[in-house]
């Protein structure tokens, strides 16, 4: 990193020296493809595909200035070289037996790195199976109360720290989601929140219990399931007072993704809308747990706010009011991790001439989701290091419903995200925003 790029930022980025932990919650398929994936670049088999942080570059200045360094040369990232990994999971499969089990990765990729991912053994999770019914868990934590249980987590973090001599640790919640919750009493204040914890209050999930531990350890914490976590006023608020950044939630891979490329595409045609059908089917374990009704309408919701923010029915009536959307996720084993999606788009133009658009996205949802846990970690852990804190609504490029400030609507538009995350990279460096404007190239 040359000096020149530190010494403009006005805040100062502390350096990204010494090792960053990586903790995982789950080690399923997200979070073992993600580590075998960074362990094959590593040992140099294979390019970080899908990653911004390590494939993009980033325009400096004036178009005519020629500037535009990969992003981590332009800002100080973790090394690849320096990530340790960790994870918590109630099934106590090392990582290449849930990575063999998940069947994302073939043979010949997983051999190469079998060593490394044998190796890393999860931690006892905090787990009630009445949060993720789907799933029998025996690699679990005990306690008295669900204090107790986030207090282990707390020392969990320390241990590893400790073990690994880590400069730093990022979590990323990469487990199941949990059921469907609404906010309640016992979300709003921090002692509110800790008294719940240790009445072993229901409104109190296991994920809750991570995001509060640590925060409280002053680490950052990225939610990429869609229930409810990190997403409280207690916790944004804890956040803010131990200076730890915090993102969410539920990653933004295959046909949210696409959503949010082609709704703002039709709205900036001012083209309008009568329906958009979306289906699925998914045969892994994600699939298995989002079968139940209760963890479905958690992933539903995340999934059925976009277009409605994107689109603004209340500004555009006569485009977008009452249009039909409906979101079917189907579980079907034979496909794997391999899912398939069918969005059917009814769309209207010019005198209300009708028109059909059909997408059919074979993808792979834990290669499209674990580059994007590599940039949220890096990310968070850079935003930390920049003195961020509290909700990282720039890291919105990455999550289907993106947190903001409570009362702020979040931007689902892919390109002004992703226009908001490199314009904070470029004020964190002390860089001049880009504005598009670009008059002084005709004057
Ligand atoms: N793959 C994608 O494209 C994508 C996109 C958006 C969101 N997600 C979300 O990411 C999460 C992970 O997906 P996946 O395909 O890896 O699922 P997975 O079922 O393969 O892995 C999840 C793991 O989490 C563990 N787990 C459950 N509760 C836990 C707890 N309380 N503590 C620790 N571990 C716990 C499970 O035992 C399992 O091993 C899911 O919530 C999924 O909805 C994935």
């Amino acid at each position: 990193m040359p000096d020149s790029i530190l010494g403009n930022n006005p805040g100062g980025v502390k350096p990204a020296g010494g090792k960053l932990g990586v903790l995982t919650v789950g080690l399923g398929a997200v979070s073992t493809t993600f580590i075998a994936g960074v362990e094959s670049v590593r040992r140099g088999h294979s390019r970080p595909i899908g990653s911004l942080t390590q494939m993009a570059t980033i325009r400096l200045g004036k178009r005519t200035e020629g500037r535009a360094p990969l992003i981590r040369d332009f800002v100080p990232l973790a090394e690849l070289d320096d990530l340790v990994f960790g994870a918590w999971d109630p099934i106590p499969d090392d990582a290449l037996t849930a990575a063999k089990k998940a069947g994302v990765l073939d043979e010949r990729d997983l051999a190469p790195v079998a060593d490394f991912l044998a190796a890393i053994r999860p931690m006892p999770a905090a787990f009630e199976n009445k949060y993720v019914v789907r799933i029998q868990g025996t690699n679990v934590k005990t306690g008295r109360t669900k204090r107790e249980l986030a207090e282990q987590i707390r020392q969990d973090i320390r241990d590893f720290v400790a073990r690994h001599g880590l400069a730093r640790v990022v979590v990323v919640w990469c487990a199941s989601t949990e059921i469907f919750m609404r906010p309640g009493p016992q979300h709003s204040t921090i002692e509110e929140f800790e008294k719940a914890m240790e009445r072993n209050d229901d409104a109190i999930a296991p994920s809750m219990l991570y995001a509060w531990a640590a925060i409280m350890e002053g680490v950052p914490f990225c939610n990429g399931a869609p229930n409810l976590c990190v997403d409280t006023l207690a916790l944004i608020d804890l956040a803010q007072r131990k200076g730890v950044p915090i993102s969410g939630k539920d990653f933004k891979t295959g046909q949210t993704w696409l959503k949010t490329v082609v709704a703002p595409a039709l709205k900036a045609r001012m083209l309008g809308l009568a329906g958009w059908y979306s289906t699925n089917i998914l045969g892994n374990r994600d699939g298995e747990v989002l079968d139940d009704p209760a963890s479905f309408k958690t992933k539903e919701e995340s999934k059925l706010s976009v277009l409605h923010t994107i689109l603004q029915p209340e500004v555009y009536p006569d485009l977008y009011k009452d249009f039909s959307h409906v979101v079917r996720i189907n579980y079907y084993p034979p496909r794997g991790d391999n899912k398939e999606g069918w969005d059917n788009i009814d769309i209207f133009g010019w005198m209300n001439y009708p028109m059909q658009i059909k997408i059919n996205f074979l993808c792979r949802d834990s290669i499209l989701a674990a580059p994007l846990v590599l940039d949220l970690a890096l990310l968070s852990d850079f935003a930390q290091r920049a003195g961020m804190k509290g909700i990282q609504e720039w890291l919105s490029f990455y999550y289907k419903s993106p947190m903001a400030a409570p009362g702020l609507q979040p931007e689902h538009d892919l390109f002004i995200q992703q226009t908001k995350l490199k314009n904070t990279l470029r004020h964190l460096m002390g860089e001049e925003q880009i504005t598009h404007l670009g008059l002084e190239y005709y004057t």
